[in-house]
């Protein structure tokens, strides 16, 4: 396909079954979910998925404290990640920590307090691994980008392209354009939304202080 950048295949908040079957399967990383455990098990659990990974040269993400929300299914309530708690699932030798500091994962509550910088300082003082910022959709642009100042170095993002992918096919219908020519065909059906959702990861590409590399192949 002639893609130019590095990609990776990254499991997204598995529980202990999911993480070790992608480990198995080939994945280049995975994200061990254990937020919903008791955090003596979440650590121990951590501790496997890191031993099994870091075998196969394979990078884990671990989550401590819950991230609110509902994401698949899993309801979280938004707590601030505990800086102890932290302290040692990052000891297990994970790559990178999603801590929760005030974020949720869809839409946020016009009530929302905002990111709370506070822990993230504590959080980034206390662990030297990159820390991981879920529920990106709708964070402003300064949070995010003032997030990423402090030491968050992954951004999470779906909702927001879920989103733009809807407003854009419910246009192209309301328009009619289904109805004209072989506007029905899903190649064309999709391919505004499928467009929105590149335009809105490119917009937020933006805000990362990155720069675009293009790679000749010999560097991949
Ligand atoms: P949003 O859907 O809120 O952007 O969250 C995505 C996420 O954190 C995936 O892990």
């Amino acid at each position: 396909m002639d893609i130019t950048v590095p990609v990776v295949i990254h499991l997204d908040h598995g529980n202990f079954e999911a993480a070790k079957e992608a480990i198995a399967a080939g994945y280049n990383s995975v994200m061990f979910d254990g937020h919903d455990l008791p955090f003596e098990e979440n650590l121990a659990k951590t501790k496997e998925i890191v031993a099994l990974a870091h075998a196969k040269g394979i990078s884990v993400e671990a989550e401590v404290g819950s991230i609110g929300g509902e994401e698949d299914g899993i309801i979280g309530e938004g707590e601030l990640a505990n800086v102890d708690e932290a302290k040692q699932i990052a000891a297990t030798g994970v790559d990178f920590l999603a801590a929760g500091i005030g974020n949720i994962h869809g839409q946020y509550p016009a009530n929302w307090k905002g990111l709370n910088f506070e822990r993230l300082q504590e959080l980034a003082d206390a662990v030297e691994q990159p820390l991981v910022l879920h529920g990106g959709s709708g964070i402003p642009q300064e949070q995010v980008e003032k997030a990423i100042s402090m030491g968050v170095a992954k951004l999470n993002i779906n909702t927001e392209c879920q989103l733009a992918f809807a407003k854009a096919t419910r246009e192209y219908i309301e328009a009619g354009k289904d109805q004209q020519g072989k506007g029905f065909d899903p190649r064309k059906l999709l391919k505004p939304g499928t467009d929105a959702i590149s335009d809105t990861v490119k917009e937020i590409i933006g805000w990362m202080g990155t720069k675009p590399v293009k790679l000749v192949p010999e560097e991949l």
